[in-house]
């Protein structure tokens, strides 16, 4: 199997100089989208391949199945993986701890079960997002509580215990039961230290470094925030002209004719709101920048959370009415779905742009066929049916409808793959062009 964990990790790596290589400003525009392109699909490829070995080398396999050889490999496997929160994949750490720790239950190793209620909680530990102001609770506290409770339990036999190593893990998961830093705080010192920076900034500043974190980390997810908030822009703008009685109510403005003059605030509103709808992934970029695999169920949930974390992210930096399209973009219109759920519905002077921007985020994440969904991307007409069959239920009817007119439908679909094309140019080659002093990359918008 150590031919198959090489591997995998040797993948990890790559995936990761991928995702972090531009292309060369003076190229051709079609020889750069072949590039970015070429890019998305070996990405997409190797994740094929560390699914297929995961699903070799780890998932099919049953603590029933597992030899002592295995034992000692799947353990370096699992510390090659973590080392100590800084590695290159928690989140399969933890699962390969969660299946030593079945086997030693039921081969009954006492000891071996001890140390791996340790290294099961403390890996899942890991697994979490990195909040702000503790904030957004650990969605795994009361698993990892359970892990280092029973783990502490052994306290009671620690004197029969003979092993160095397994008596130092009860003292630890001791430690942590009574800190229950796992609540909220972040273990790794470099996200104590960035924690710190965030709170010191000034809520532009703060703003504008959340982005650059994206820009810098996940660069298809910044230019899928550009593409919203130049969708969203056009599709308020439409609705502006075409029926701003559904705009009224809107930032409280009283009357259709508000709303005529108020055109500007309304789509400036959208665009900003378009731009950060995805901006507490910044804060789990550790699962979308890994993108090496599919996601584990835990580390799903945590992705999920990016509208809660988003939304605490700029309440706090003072853009309440940006953190209300944050926190809402993924609900459903008849609250019937979506996440996060439970959650307060949206107030109605911001409701009608929380639901231009989540078509806008439809729209591009569906049909993105250069970098961010290169398998899977959907045709526009394809893409249009969806949102048809989901209007009013998952999607506003009136946003939908504006689509109905055929040359604005016309106009949307070959405009979306040349705005596209054209981000995607620019985001890449800045990234080799135009990094600031600070080694970030400056933003776009302030250039619209
Ligand atoms: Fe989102
Ligand atoms: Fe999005």
């Amino acid at each position: 199997m150590r031919i198959y964990y090489e591997k995998y990790i040797d993948n990890l790596d790559q995936i990761q100089q991928l995702m972090q290589s531009g292309v060369s400003a003076t190229m051709p525009k079609e020889a750069m989208i072949m590039e970015i392109r070429d890019n998305a699909r070996r990405r997409h490829e190797i994740c094929l391949e560390n699914d297929n070995l995961l699903e070799r080398a780890l998932f099919q396999r049953t603590p029933g199945s597992l030899r002592e050889q295995d034992i000692v490999e799947l353990t370096e496997f699992a510390d090659r993986l973590f080392l100590m929160g800084d590695g290159p994949d928690t989140g399969i750490a933890h699962y390969i701890h969660r299946l030593l720790l079945e086997y030693a239950r039921q081969t009954r190793n006492r000891d071996l079960y001890i140390r791996e209620l340790y290294h099961a909680g403390f890996t899942l530990l890991h697994v979490k997002p990195i909040v702000l102001h503790g904030k957004v609770r650990n969605p795994f506290h009361d698993q990892i509580a359970a892990y280092f409770e029973e783990g502490a339990s052994y306290l009671e036999q620690y004197d029969g215990i003979e092993s160095e190593e397994t008596r130092a893990c009860i003292l630890r998961c001791c430690e942590k039961r009574d800190e229950k830093e796992y609540l909220y705080i972040f273990p790794r010192e470099s996200d104590r230290q960035r924690e710190k920076a965030d709170i010191s900034r000034e809520r532009e500043a703060l703003r504008e470094h959340l982005l650059d974190v994206i820009a810098e980390y996940h660069p298809p997810t910044y230019v899928h925030s550009l593409m919203v908030a130049w969708l969203g822009e056009k599709l308020c703008k439409r609705m502006v002209h075409v029926s701003p009685e559904k705009l009224v109510g809107t930032e409280d403005l009283p009357d259709a004719d508000a709303v005529l003059k108020a055109e500007d605030m309304l789509c400036r509103s959208v665009y900003e709101g378009g731009l950060c709808h995805d901006i507490g992934k910044s804060r789990v970029l550790n699962y979308i920048g890994l993108y090496g695999r599919q996601l584990l169920d835990e580390e799903f949930a945590c992705v999920k959370l990016h509208t809660v974390l988003g939304s605490a992210l700029l309440k706090d930096a003072g853009y309440k009415r940006l953190a209300r399209i944050a926190l809402h973009h993924h609900q459903w219109v008849d609250q019937k779905g979506g996440y996060p759920y439970p959650c307060d519905t949206c107030p109605e002077d911001i409701r009608m742009l929380v639901e231009i921007v989540a078509v806008a985020d439809s729209i591009d994440a569906a049909t993105d066929n250069i970098g961010r969904s290169y398998a899977s991307a959907k045709h526009f007409d394809e893409l249009v049916e969806e949102l048809r069959a989901g209007a009013g239920s998952r999607y506003s009817a009136d946003v939908v409808h504006l689509l109905d007119d055929e040359d604005f439908y016309k106009e949307m679909e070959r405009e979306l793959v040349s705005r596209r094309q054209k981000t995607y140019c620019d985001v890449y080659s800045r990234r080799s062009q135009e990094e600031r002093s600070d080694g970030t990359v400056s933003h776009l918008y302030r250039e619209k």
